[in-house]
């Protein structure tokens, strides 16, 4: 346990002090020059860590004693969170307010690095990850469980397909927390999806094998009739959120024309379609058959929406959706946009584009790309809508020069 060691074995100790959060739910600290990403860590702590990988540039490690705390440390509320245990959430040692200070910190950091903006760039952004309202726990509407090979279900390890069965997880909604799959064997299935949804329908899935039903979800007054499995923005208070901010910042206008672009189920859509009106025009592009479904059955009060089922790259790309646009609205995977769908947006027409990010570091790139072609970043909100996860949301406006 030293740290002027240069060779470091796996499941090795290591004495470090922890330095800023980094993406990915882990801390920096330096070991005789080497990164080390340590987890169950929080910045400014002196911890004992084991280490779970080694890399050629890097180290993993798990903390797995604290020497000196930090004043952001709490007892886990969940028995499985931990080193080597549920890999489900990564914060679960942390303060709610020190949650929300992880995650800001995380994406200035990102958009410096990454985005390369100045830190005054940041700063005149006023970026900061806030709260949604419920709480850190009991909000997740969609859980995914792992089944192993004795039919118990549970949630699998950090970077590993190991199961770790358990009888009960924090951040689930109250409805599926009552449900008895974790107390079910489960012999056939390799995993179980449950669904709480915000209508109060609540679907329990078994895969492989069963279909998966239909739920309903209410949004901005208005519900939707959707596959179990479709894409729904998975924290209850994410979807009216999201769709509050970016309409705010892309502010549309009776009679203009509108992309909203990974649209899923029409989400944004249906929001864009009530402002822009009937003489102004949506289109929505999404390329999984059962969101392309689910907003042609469900935006048919709204006929000035179409939806284009196609991958964005290729409809963009093949000019099926071609400009002049003049707002648009874009919520991609966690992989985000890249670079060709940025160009395509930049000289779409477009006066204002609201970007819907659930990964941090593929908006940052994604900014890049748009700065490099004279626009800019002109407002950033974060939202935390995955608490006790490493995982954060935002909506950024980005405008010409
Ligand atoms: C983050 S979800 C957003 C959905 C919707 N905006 C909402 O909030 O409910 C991303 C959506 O993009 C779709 N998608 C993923 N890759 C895509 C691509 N390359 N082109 C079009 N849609 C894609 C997914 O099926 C999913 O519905």
């Amino acid at each position: 346990m030293s740290e002027e060691r240069v060779a470091v074995d796996q499941e090795e100790l290591i004495t470090v002090t922890v330095g800023a959060p980094a993406h990915g739910g882990h801390c920096v600290a330096r070991l005789d020059g080497q990164v080390v990403f340590v987890r169950h860590a929080l910045p400014g702590e002196r911890v004992t860590a084991v280490v779970t990988e080694v890399h050629s540039g890097y180290l993993r490690a798990d903390a797995v004693e604290i020497l000196e705390p930090s004043p952001d440390r709490v007892t886990p509320p969940c028995p499985y969170a931990g080193p080597g245990r549920c890999g489900g959430c990564d914060l679960q040692h942390v303060t709610p307010a020190g949650q929300l200070d992880w995650k800001t910190a995380v994406l200035r950091e990102q958009l410096t690095r990454l985005g390369r903006l100045a830190p005054d760039e940041v700063d005149a952004l006023g970026v900061a990850v806030t709260a949604l309202p419920g709480g850190p726990t009991g909000w997740r509407s969609r859980v995914r469980y792992a089944v192993d090979a004795a039919g118990r279900p549970g949630l699998l390890k950090h970077r590993s397909h190991e199961v770790v069965p358990i009888d009960r997880c924090l951040i689930a909604r109250p409805e599926i927390q009552a449900l008895p799959v974790l107390r079910q064997s489960w012999p056939t299935a390799e995993s179980v999806e449950t669904v709480a949804s915000s209508a109060g329908d609540v679907v329990v899935v078994e895969h492989p094998g069963a279909e998966p039903g239909t739920v309903r979800e209410r949004a901005l007054g208005r519900t939707w009739t959707l596959g179990a499995e479709t894409f729904w923005q998975v924290h209850p208070a994410a979807a009216e959120t999201l769709v509050g901010a970016a309409l705010e910042m892309v502010a549309p206008r009776p009679g203009e024309r509108a992309w909203d672009l990974y649209g899923g189920a029409g989400l944004f859509a249906a929001a864009l379609a009530e402002r822009v009106g009937p003489d102004g025009r949506v289109t929505i592009v999404e390329s999984a058959p059962d969101g392309v479904r689910a907003a042609r059955e469900n935006l048919t009060d709204l006929p000035w929406v179409e939806v284009v089922a196609a991958r964005v790259e290729t409809a963009l790309a093949r000019r099926r959706v071609a400009g002049p646009v003049d707002i648009v609205v874009l919520d991609p995977p966690r992989s985000g946009a890249g670079a060709r769908v940025v160009e395509a947006l930049v000289a779409s027409g477009a006066r204002a584009v609201g970007y819907v990010a659930c990964d941090p570091a593929s908006f940052a790139r994604d900014v890049r790309t748009f700065r490099d072609h004279g626009w800019r970043l002109a407002e950033l909100r974060g939202y935390d809508c995955f608490p006790m996860t490493h995982h954060l949301e935002c909506v950024g406006l980005l405008v010409p020069n």
